[in-house]
Formats: structure tokens, sequence, C-alpha cells
């Protein structure tokens, strides 16, 4: 392995691509997949990569003594984490870390593509106001041209959060976001599902999943 492979390695946790993971994927990128099974089939999958996120954060011994009388030397998370989600399809990814963490606080930002300008543009951000003390999981299920992410990055830098206590979560991601992360951001670490083959002539993801956010919320339907 060169370094470089290893360094994308360290950076990227693909998740293990069981026969389980792909039936689910399956499901959910079936152009046909009525709301329900995708929006369930895609928590599935989600749960998953929360919970490869909290691997990633720091841990201390911590002893436990055992109903039958014996020490269990085990461990606990020893950080204070929030989740922070990219809204609109970021959203659809708090329930599961809820389900994981019930008192978890969970910030927000909203950014947008100006259509002028085409370069991403922060309209809204609501952060717990110690987010600086905490580690992130960013939430967002799509990683295309990384150009929101870096975007979103950057809002949680400005409030003084450091690079390596961010874990980027997504469903699926492209080499082309991966790539623009890894360069801007090395310390920051990433958890996905699925690096797909490249992005089409409209930054869609091949194979792909088509709009994340409109087939999760339901606005994709032609009455
Ligand atoms: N956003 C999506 O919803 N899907 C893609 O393939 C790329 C960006």
């Amino acid at each position: 392995m060169t370094n470089a492979t290893k360094a994308v390695e360290d950076a990227v946790h693909l998740l293990p691509q069981t026969r389980q993971l792909r039936a689910l994927h399956t499901i959910i990128r079936d152009r046909h997949a009525d709301r329900a099974d995708f929006v369930f089939n895609a928590s599935r999958i989600i749960r998953r990569l929360v919970e490869t996120g909290l691997e990633l954060l720091p841990f201390e011994p911590y002893d436990v003594q055992t109903p039958v009388g014996r020490t269990y030397h085990g461990l606990r998370a020893s950080s204070q984490i929030c989740g922070v989600s990219v809204a609109r399809a970021g959203e659809s990814m708090e329930a599961e870390l809820r389900a994981v963490a019930p008192a978890v606080r969970i910030g927000k930002i909203l950014i947008q593509r100006d259509v002028v300008t085409k370069l991403p543009h922060l309209y809204y951000s609501k952060l717990p106001a110690d987010i600086a003390h905490r580690h992130v999981l960013l939430l967002d299920p799509m990683l295309a041209t990384g150009g929101t992410a870096l975007a979103a990055i950057e809002v949680l830098l400005g409030k003084g959060v450091p690079e390596e206590h961010i874990v980027f979560i997504n469903l699926l991601s492209a080499p082309e976001g991966i790539a623009v992360v890894r360069e801007r951001y090395p310390s920051v670490r990433m958890v996905t599902s699925s690096i797909e083959e490249r992005l089409n002539e409209n930054a869609y993801m091949l194979p792909g999943i088509g709009d994340f956010g409109d087939r999760y919320f339901g606005t994709d339907v032609v009455a």
C-alpha cells in the first residue's frame, strides 16, 4: 500500500461491503422504490453510518462490576459530541443519531448554490454555543462535488471546532468530492457506505440514487 492510499484509507471509513448492505442499497437505488421503502432502508444504512462515526471518537478506560462479582475493564466515550445537519437532506440523518444518542445536541446549516455566482452560499446556521469544545458529526447523505461539504466545514472551523474533531458522515460519496475534502481538510474523517464511480454532467453520482432529498421527503412526486 502506498502512503497516499494509506492516507485515504485513514480518512475515509467505508462500511464493510457486506451482502446485507448491498441488499439495502439495491432497494433504495431502485428508481421504482416507493417512499416508505426508501425512507426505511436508507435509515437502516444511516444507523450503521452513525454507529461507525461514533467508533471514531475518543474513549477512556472505565471499569464496572458485573452482577456475578467480577470487574469488567470497559470503555466509555470521553468526549462531548454534537450533530450538525446540512439542510435539507442532512435532516434525514438526525433521527438515527438521536436513536443512539437521545440527548445529543443538533445544529443546522443551510448552504445553497448562489444562482448567479454558482458558489455555495451560507444562508443560515444555528449551532450549539459550546461547539468548539465538542466533536462534531457532520451529517449530509450526499458528497458529490464537495462544494457544500467544504462550505459546511468552513463554518465549523470558523466557530473554533478543530479540524480533527469533525467526522463527516454521508451515505454516498463521489471520488471527486472525497478528493476535494481530503485535499483541503486532511484531518477531517469521512464515513460512507459507498464510493461511487463518478459524477455525471449534472453533478449527480453514478450509479447513484437520484436526488436524495426529493426521494426521502417525497418532493419528487409529480401530481
Ligand atoms: N445530491 C443528490 O441528491 N444526489 C446526487 O447524486 C448528488 C447530489
